[in-house]
């Protein structure tokens, strides 16, 4: 319970509805806790006791509908009651679900790369639904049926007041107690398997989304067969751990019904020792009836709670995950960037221990087109990707006009430069709301003259039987092909118009004839800008005006293309492998 705490700040936008559910289940606890076995005490006896003479039937029918209305009270409480539980339920479940999701838009990238993007949407789905589910239940019957038991036990004190054989009631109360006791095993037993289920089921989520992003290698390797068992594995033991929490919540009620049978038997047995009216015994065992519900209720309760807090801590692995990158608390305001680049002493790694760039220092003026070039795993993407911040260097600084990157708002940063990959993802909307993307405020002119620039246009007007930019692009941008999807990123990058440019691998998935074309259209984006491209074509990097080579995560040799022919082995090879294939 202490653990939902913090949760509870949820309720607070729902509080109208929670009132309401609140006013209501009390009226549903008095109606049948306290109500239901006054009925059987003071309705039944004037009938059944003719020794008083003959009631008019006037009066029994009046008497008698005293049953209904109670019931009916009891009825539409308990129906406002769920009614408005369910709706603060849901209202909650969207709010955690919309915090859980923002979080995963700020979250570094490096922490998301780490896991199985089933399992994080599992996560968001699932544990989510599971802790609104916790809470909705909390609400609703963590008021009635806590109602219920005091509006019964009231009664039974009542009584014990009221009526001779005290003794009936004192027995009948000492049973309430024992019934706790297999709700707290049980509840122990709970937690430790709902744990394990909900891991289990985040497991088979992420082989499914697994399988569904290699759908095409299912078939070219021919692991339908091998996939198809992996699966069925990892749902039989997800079954076994579902069963397993089966077994123990299933047990509760039985357990709770055989104590309370034991209970109503003593008080039998004292009823018939203290010589107890017949009423009052019936009117007693009524309302321990009605003690034992609330009791069972709660007991379920308690086993969801144990659900909803392993579900809780699933979905604080990423509430609490730290942002580590983001906005400084006291920004530096800047508005168009020059694009002076600077490398500090930069050391990073992405798992502690394994230094991927190594006391990196280069200074990239504005203006510079820079290539980085170097063996596979070198370094050079990792190089680029810390200028957007994508990641951060744990020693070193980067710098940009002078300013570190820490100082600057990450949306005025990011702003300030393009970046186009080998990979590029689309979002599954028309290609016009894709280029949008660059810049949200383009007008369909400037769009289109960036679609022309980037030799674009002319595919796009040709799609679909001529829906042109309103084609939409599928899952990912998977309806284009990989040169299409390119140029669709270059010309996001000429409507973006950012100082400084980063092409990573940009042009590899163009055939040689649009390269030829691209490049004298890249040429013109590169103009007056700060350039980090990286090629593995020689003939992109000839021309820059500065090359940076790697080497095991340091910058071995830097200078124009003649120059390090002539200084740098490593480069030397690198061109040679390059222009003899
Ligand atoms: N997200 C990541 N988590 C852990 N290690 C990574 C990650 N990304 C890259 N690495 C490792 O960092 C090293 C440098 O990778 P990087 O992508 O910067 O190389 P690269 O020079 O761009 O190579 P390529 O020319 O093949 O693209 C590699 O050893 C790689 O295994
Ligand atoms: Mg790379």
């Amino acid at each position: 319970m202490s653990r939902l705490r913090p949760y509870f700040r949820y309720f607070r936008t729902v509080r109208l509805e929670i009132a309401a559910a609140i006013f209501y289940g009390i009226l549903f606890g008095a109606a049948s806790g306290l109500g239901v076995p006054a009925l059987i005490k003071y309705v039944f006896p004037p009938i059944f006791d003719r020794d008083g003479g003959a009631l008019p039937l006037n009066l029994v029918i009046q008497i008698a509908a005293a049953i209904p209305l109670a019931f009916l009270l009891r009825a539409f409480s308990g129906y406002r009651n769920s009614y408005f539980t369910q709706l603060a339920g849901v209202r909650i479940l969207e709010a955690i679900r919309l915090e859980y999701f923002s979080k995963l838009q700020r979250v570094p990238l490096s922490f998301l790369q780490n896991r199985a993007s089933g399992d994080l949407l599992s996560r968001g789905l699932a544990d989510t639904s599971q802790l609104q589910f916790t809470l909705t239940l909390l609400a609703n019957d963590g008021i009635k049926q806590p109602m219920q038991l005091l509006g019964a036990l009231g009664f039974l004190v009542a009584q014990a007041f009221t009526e001779q054989g005290v003794g009936v009631v004192l027995v009948a109360l000492a049973a309430v107690p024992l019934t706790v006791l297999p709700v707290r095993y049980v509840g122990r037993k709970v937690l430790k398997r709902a744990a394990q289920m909900q891991s289990q089921l985040g497991g088979v989520t992420a082989q499914f989304s697994e399988n569904l992003s290699a759908a095409r290698e299912v078939r070219a390797f021919g692991l339908e067969a091998r996939e198809e068992s992996r699966f069925a594995a990892a749902c039989r033991e997800l079954i076994v751990s579902q069963m397993k929490i089966v077994k123990y919540a299933q047990a509760l009620t039985p357990a709770i019904e055989f104590i309370s049978a034991i209970g109503i038997a003593a008080t039998l047995v004292f009823a018939y020792v203290y010589d107890v009216q017949l009423q009052v015994f019936a009117a007693v065992v009524g309302a321990l009836y009605l003690c034992y519900e609330p009791i069972k209720k709660l007991g379920s309760l308690n086993n969801e709670l144990k659900r909803g807090t392993a579900a809780l801590d699933r979905l604080e692995v990423v509430l609490h995950e730290p942002i580590t990158i983001a906005d400084p608390a006291d920004p530096v305001p800047v508005g168009r960037l020059r694009g002076d680049l600077a490398f500090e002493n930069i050391t990073f790694a992405y798992q502690a221990d394994a230094p991927v760039l190594r006391e990196v220092s280069v200074r990239i003026p504005a203006g510079t087109v820079c290539a980085l070039v170097g063996p596979s795993g070198a370094g050079k993407s990792t190089f680029a990707n810390l200028v957007p911040r994508f990641y951060e260097a744990a020693a070193g600084r980067v710098t940009l006009d002078g300013l570190d990157l820490r100082a600057l708002r990450l949306a005025d940063l990011r702003r300030n430069i393009a970046v186009v990959s080998q990979d590029t993802i689309l979002f599954n909307d028309t290609i016009y709301a894709n280029l949008l993307l660059g810049r949200a405020d383009a007008t369909q002119a400037e769009v289109e003259q960036a679609a022309r620039d980037a030799f674009a246009h002319d595919f796009i007007v040709g799609l679909d039987g001529g829906l042109g930019y309103a084609t939409v692009v599928g899952e990912r941008g998977n309806r284009l092909s990989g040169g299409q999807k390119q140029r669709i990123a270059l010309a996001r990058a000429f409507l973006r118009n950012a100082p400084i440019l980063i092409l990573d691998e940009a042009t590899s998935a163009l055939d040689s004839d649009s390269e030829a074309a691209i490049q004298a259209a890249l040429k013109k984006l590169m103009v007056g800008k700060t350039v980090l491209i990286i090629a593995h074509r020689f003939s992109t990097i000839r021309d820059a005006t500065k090359i940076l080579v790697f080497d095991g995560g340091r910058i071995v040799a830097d200078g124009t293309h003649a120059e390090l022919i002539a200084a740098s082995a490593l480069y030397r090879s690198l061109y040679e492998r390059q222009t003899a294939a």
